[in-house]
């Protein structure tokens, strides 16, 4: 298994996943990404819908950045 950060759990497929209804969740793809953020609109299976989570927080990050007129990592500073 795999962790990453802000992203999916990274396992060894196939896999059969009992859901809290009881239900079965399958993949038998040979690494199946499984979503911890939760906006996946096929969870438990990621969807890379944590992607555009990922983007709204640099941009957030950027535009604090550029407010206080610090360094945004790019060894310069925006005004
Ligand atoms: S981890 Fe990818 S959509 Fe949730």
């Amino acid at each position: 298994m795999r962790y990453t950060a802000d992203g999916p759990l990274l396992v060894p497929g196939p896999v059969r996943i009992e859901l809290p209804d009881g239900t079965f969740a399958e993949s038998h793809r040979v690494m199946v990404a499984l979503c911890l953020c939760r906006r996946s609109r096929i969870f438990p299976f990621c969807d890379t819908s944590h992607r555009k989570r990922r983007k709204q927080r640099r941009a957030s990050a950027l535009d604090s950045c550029a407010a206080r007129g610090e360094d945004d990592g790019d060894g310069q500073v925006d005004r």
